[in-house]
């Protein structure tokens, strides 16, 4: 299993100490939470945190955009060091062109699907996708329950995405454990991504390597 922490649940004070344990970890990826207080109903932060952060992280930043017309701000997340950005579906009005905007910048495309869009939604761009981001909380806050339809959208997605030939590996998002991550890995997720479950623990890097045990 591919592994992605997420920043949000790090300590915001001391982000360079969790930033050099995520490099020393197993992670495979950080994953970074962009929210805007219109797309979602919070406000994270943006590229001054993101920035320092893209330069201390060895580990590829897997940037998920919780936002508004995500379109406008292709460049400027490439320049803070993206290696994947993920935008909503549910936000973009012109989700081809935006992906192929953000595959002439350089980066990986992902798309993103809220709890309630369903899977067949992306039976006409699977084909052009890098990944794709499931939902398993609503968007906005770290800490919440899973959402248990998330297991039955994982395997409706890996049918589509193996009918269509797609290479897009499939993550989840929200409410990740070792239960919930054993049921998503049967499902078929190639990566989860996890906050409260690994920066909670006083052994953050021991639950990602049981995580990626997977
Ligand atoms: C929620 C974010 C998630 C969040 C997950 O909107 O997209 O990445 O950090 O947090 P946990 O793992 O605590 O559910
Ligand atoms: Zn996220």
């Amino acid at each position: 299993m591919l592994v992605s922490p997420s920043l949000l649940s790090a300590d915001f004070l001391n982000l360079k100490k969790d930033v050099e344990m995520i490099n020393k970890s197993q992670a495979d990826y950080l994953h970074i939470d962009v929210m805007d207080g219109v797309f979602v109903p919070n406000i994270s932060f943006g590229f001054p945190v993101m920035d320092p952060v893209g330069r201390e992280c060895t580990k590829p930043l897997d940037v998920h955009l919780m936002i508004v017309e995500p379109q406008k701000w292709i460049s400027r997340v490439r320049d803070s060091g993206a290696e994947i950005m993920n935008v909503h579906q549910e936000a973009c009005l012109h989700l081809h062109s935006c992906v192929q905007q953000i595959h002439n910048a350089g980066m990986k495309a992902g798309v993103t699907l809220c709890p309630a869009t369903p899977v067949s939604t992306l039976v006409d761009i699977i084909e052009d996708l890098d990944l794709v981001l499931l939902m398993s909380v609503n968007p906005g806050f770290g800490g919440q329950p899973f959402i248990e339809h998330t297991v039955r959208k994982t395997e409706e997605l890996k049918q589509l995405r193996d009918a269509s030939g797609s290479k897009a590996l499939i993550e989840i998002d929200g409410g990740v454990n070792l239960e919930t991550g054993a049921r998503l890995a049967q499902a078929g997720a190639d990566i989860l991504v996890a906050g409260s479950f690994v920066f909670g623990n006083e052994n953050p890097a021991a639950v990602i390597s049981s995580l990626k045990a997977l």
